[in-house]
């Protein structure tokens, strides 16, 4: 991992890693670090397990598509893991924000700032996926202007269906 973590281009990991996060806490780009605290995340929220490299990978092919939120301390509380595979479309791989900080504007700041890097980037179009029950989620979604464009049959490794959802970006 230490290899791959250096690979990644320095003026990169220094525009990150250079200031201390404001008081209430603040956006940032992620960095290879972050990575231990980001796979809890993604462990306790979305009860998922991915290889580091997979994080590290995807976050060299569009550094500004996945961004992290860190309390006044540095400590990171959420994060919001976009990429791009599809021409002028931007896709939500992964997004949670860790339970003892929801529901204080955390998951919000971070999504207006993916749709933010999605125009700057001049993408047309956002996508993402959710759980059917994931009742806080499609809520949350729906009041971003995201709406359900397809029914994804068995989507999740526990056979449970998905949606689909899209908004087009002004
Ligand atoms: C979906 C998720 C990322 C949202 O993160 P969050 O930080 O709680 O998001 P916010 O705080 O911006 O918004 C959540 C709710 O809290 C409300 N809220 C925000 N700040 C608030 C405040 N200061 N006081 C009271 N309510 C507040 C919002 O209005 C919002 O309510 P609504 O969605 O019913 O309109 C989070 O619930 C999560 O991590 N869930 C588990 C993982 C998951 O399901 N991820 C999505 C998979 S597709």
């Amino acid at each position: 991992m230490r290899c791959i973590a250096e690979s990644v281009p320095a003026p990169y990991l220094l525009r990150a890693g250079s200031e201390p996060p404001p008081p209430g806490g603040s956006l940032r780009p992620f960095v290879p670090s972050d990575l231990p605290r980001v796979m809890e995340i993604v462990a306790e929220a979305l009860r998922e397990h991915y290889e580091p490299a997979l994080y590290l990978s995807l976050s060299r092919q569009w550094p500004e598509g996945f961004l992290v939120a860190v309390d006044p301390d540095g400590a990171v509380v959420g994060f919001l893991l976009g990429v791009t595979q599809v021409e002028r479309e931007g896709r939500i791989l992964m997004f949670a924000v860790d339970r003892g900080h929801r529901t204080r504007g955390i998951g919000a700041r971070l999504m207006t700032a993916f749709l933010d890097r999605c125009r700057e980037r001049g993408l047309a179009r956002t996508t993402l996926e959710v759980r059917v029950s994931n009742a806080t989620a499609l809520r949350f979604y729906t009041r971003f202007r995201y709406s359900v464009v397809d029914l994804l049959r068995g989507y999740y490794s526990d056979g449970e269906n998905g949606y689909q959802m899209a908004r087009d970006l002004p």
